[in-house]
């Protein structure tokens, strides 16, 4: 293959990426505008079902008709919210791109979309997009739509956006839902990875949201709409007062443990640390306030969208309310319990007293962290319910080892839910399962040794007023890398 045909390819390859990732942030974006229709036709299953009752059984739940209209309620509020974190998105790729005419031109290629970032090539880790349309857009909630108005989907965000009543009880200040241009010294989730991912600089206003235009909005299965309602759970984890319980069970021994690893943290040269898997940013944000450079890797639209909103956008404590409890009738001591409302975020992160040069990165661990410039960049990593969430577990901690300077530290806690364990698909799909025996076994000869191990016993998004509770029993654990470890991979 001559030069310029290897270029053909890099470039089309590039552009079938691209237009696979157009694909999914829609198919995202679509899961997100879905969440108030999905939501009602779950409570016009409750209606059908409570007028099935015989008459004497109904004379016994007089209240219960006036619970749907409270479900419809919560729902709408829970929208709006959803509405305006997306106005405030600005995708990080080009959403006019034509996906279509990029699937044609290789029919060879998977077509299935995933609902990750995909990671690109990564030219040094500078932490700077130079593109525009990687910017955060400032949007005001009240803006308009684009599209076909008339289209029932879009009556009902109409219906929400315009609802005075709604937006003053989602937002607590709907006056002022103008978004901030720039948070001067206290911007928050502040550069994406070097390899051109998300930039979450809240600096421009730049797209007019075409990419919400209903005519846009794909059906998607109901299994991304419940991913939808994962997030609003995993809302609660990080960033409500009713998640402090499951963050001092969880985040809390992971700090206090960089704390004492780290007791003399200089302010000009401050450790640094990384956390893949990030989720909604709450435990980088803690590790960045704590005085580290601290970066969050996630690979989820579903979390980024979230998380970028929440940290870039957020101007005051319990700004705004969401009902996260609602879509589910099962194990409930009482109806107000599932219907109360959560007030976010229960911090201001913008003045939580960050260090300079927090970050979120956008991509998957393992292609990010496995370039070159990474190697020996972290003082410490910190693996917080993540470590199985990989295809290859092995790939994971040799990649944490590999990217550790020496002496680095590794802190994990977490289960062994491995999330590809029940994947039954096809023959090329790989997870490696792992006993905890075998993980520190792998560990070790990666170079790590083992200064600290117990068990730790926490929840994960769970509705602390609920009836079931499930319980992990995870493995914590304080792993150094030794010096040694460095002279290997060169050998390797
Ligand atoms: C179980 S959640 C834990 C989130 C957070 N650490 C917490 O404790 O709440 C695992 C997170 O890892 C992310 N994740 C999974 N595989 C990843 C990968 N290869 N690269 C980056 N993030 C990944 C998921 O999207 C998800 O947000």
């Amino acid at each position: 293959m001559s030069r310029e045909d290897e270029d053909d390819e890099r470039s089309r390859q590039r552009r079938l990426e691209e237009a696979l990732e157009v694909k999914s942030l829609r198919r995202i974006i679509s899961a997100y505008l879905n969440y108030p229709e999905a939501s009602e036709e779950d409570v016009k299953r409750y209606e059908r079902s409570f007028r099935k009752l015989p008459f004497s059984h109904k004379a016994l739940l007089p209240h219960y008709p006036s619970k749907f209209h409270s479900l419809r309620r919560c729902i709408s509020i829970n929208s709006y919210f959803i509405f305006s974190m997306l106005q405030a998105f600005d995708p990080p790729i080009d959403m006019s791109l034509d996906v279509d005419s990029c699937e044609d031109s290789n029919p060879e290629q998977p077509q299935a979309p995933n609902e990750n970032l995909l990671s690109r090539e990564v030219d040094g880790f500078t932490c700077q997009s130079d593109s525009a349309s990687r910017r955060m857009s400032c949007a005001k909630a009240d803006e308009t739509f684009h599209g076909e108005r008339n289209s029932p989907k879009c009556k009902m965000l109409d219906h929400m956006i315009n609802n005075e009543e709604v937006r003053a009880e989602s937002c607590h200040n709907s006056t002022v839902r103008s978004f901030p241009k720039d948070m001067g010294n206290n911007k928050v989730a502040v550069e994406s990875s070097g390899n051109d991912a998300i930039n979450f600089h809240a600096t421009a206003c730049s797209s007019a949201h075409d990419w919400l235009d209903p005519s846009l909005q794909l059906n998607v299965p109901l299994v991304d709409v419940d991913k939808v309602r994962c997030i609003i759970r995993n809302i609660v984890r990080d960033w409500a007062a009713e998640g402090k319980k499951e963050r001092d069970q969880c985040y809390r021994p992971i700090l206090e443990e960089l704390n004492s690893l780290f007791p003399n943290r200089s302010r000009e040269s401050p450790p640094m640390c990384l956390v893949p898997g990030a989720g909604l940013g709450r435990l980088a944000l803690e590790i960045s306030c704590l005085g580290f450079v601290s970066q969050g890797n996630e690979f989820s639209y579903y979390m980024m969208i979230c998380s970028s909103f929440i940290l870039n956008r957020t101007q005051e404590i319990g700004e705004w309310t969401i009902y996260p409890w609602i879509h589910s009738n099962c194990n409930s001591l009482s109806d107000s319990d599932q219907l109360r409302p959560v007030s976010i975020p229960d911090i201001h992160p913008a003045s939580a007293g960050i260090t300079e040069g927090f970050s979120m990165c956008g991509g998957d661990f393992v292609e990010v962290y496995s370039d070159p410039s990474q190697v020996g960049v972290w003082d410490a990593v910190v693996t917080c319910f993540f470590i199985d969430t990989a295809h290859n577990i092995v790939e994971y901690i040799e990649i944490i080892s590999r990217i550790l300077k020496d002496g680095g530290v590794w802190i994990n806690l977490g289960p062994l839910l491995y999330h590809f364990a029940e994947m039954y698909g096809q023959e090329d799909d790989m997870s490696i399962e792992l006993s905890l025996e075998d993980v520190k076994r792998v560990a070790l000869h990666f170079g790590f040794q083992f200064e600290k191990e117990r068990t730790i016993e926490t929840t994960y998004t769970t509705n602390p007023r609920s009836m079931m509770q499930n319980r992990y029993f995870t493995a914590f654990w304080t792993a150094r890398k030794k010096p040694a470890a460095a002279a290997k991979h060169s050998t390797e």
